[in-house]
């Protein structure tokens, strides 16, 4: 079988690019960084193809070259420059952060899942949102609202292939150490999580501390109230 990894250059793309090889599995890897991509991609002993996710013609190309995939993990996303309130952000950061978070997803699914379907084999999809994507924090700039997008895009995918062969499976991490947050887990336990995710055919949050936190901003919002900044729960 053959993985196909967005983002893999770097991060959790590249812990799960490190974990998939550990299974043993056949990867394609792709980022818009060539030069660590081509570095990541001699190591692991994978085929690099340099793209852009915000390009629906590059991810086409992609899905072509990678007929027998059964594992496509889109994940590549940024941060934008300006983490300020809605207002503050410049229009150039709010077009780059959706079409990298969210185009870029979009442009994933429209090349790979007819593929899959068509292929009529058991396949998975692994779409990396973010914690940020089902809580508002705020001082995140266009990350935040993106990212919510991610999440209703991964919801509905899921929902809509519930009855195929094909699987989705929503990542939604807290911080984790990489190149877009210098606090956090290391990539390689949320990769970790992923893979059980995906095996076990689920969604994950994590880590479970702020499973709290997402619910108690649901309620305070259907309460009517302006929530304040959400915070993990230990039990
Ligand atoms: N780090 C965190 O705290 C955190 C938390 C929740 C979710 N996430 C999400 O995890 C995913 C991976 O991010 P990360 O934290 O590993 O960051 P990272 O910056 O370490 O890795 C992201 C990789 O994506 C690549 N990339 C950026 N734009 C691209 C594009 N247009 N096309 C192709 N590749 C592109 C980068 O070159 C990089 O290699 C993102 O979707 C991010 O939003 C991260």
């Amino acid at each position: 079988m053959t993985a196909v990894i967005t983002g893999a250059a770097g991060g959790i793309g590249l812990a799960l690019a490190e974990a998939l090889h550990a299974r043993g599995e056949q990867l394609l890897l792709t980022d818009i960084d060539d030069t660590a991509l081509a570095e990541v991609a001699a190591r692991l002993g994978a085929t690099a193809v340099p793209a852009d996710v915000a390009d629906p013609g590059a991810m086409a190309a992609l899905a072509e070259r990678a007929p027998e995939a059964r594992l496509v993990c889109l994940n590549a996303g940024i941060l934008g420059q300006s983490l300020g309130a809605p207002w503050e952000v410049p229009a150039e950061d709010w077009d780059r952060v959706f079409a990298v978070n969210v185009a870029g997803v979009v442009n994933g699914l429209r090349a790979f899942v007819p593929r899959l379907l068509a292929a009529g084999e058991p396949a998975r999809v692994l779409i990396t949102a973010s914690l940020a994507g089902l809580a508002v924090f705020p001082g995140g700039g266009a990350y935040g609202p993106a990212k919510h997008a991610v999440t209703a895009l991964a919801t509905h995918a899921a929902m809509a292939l519930a009855d195929t062969p094909v699987r989705v499976t929503m990542l939604c991490p807290a911080l984790v150490a990489t190149g877009i947050s210098a606090e956090g887990v290391p990539p390689s336990e949320v990769a970790a999580e992923a893979l059980r995710a995906m095996d076990e055919g689920r969604f994950t949050v994590t880590p479970p501390e702020w499973h709290g936190a997402v619910v108690r901003q649901a309620g305070q919002r259907v309460a009517g109230e302006v929530p304040g900044v959400p915070g993990p729960v230990l039990d």
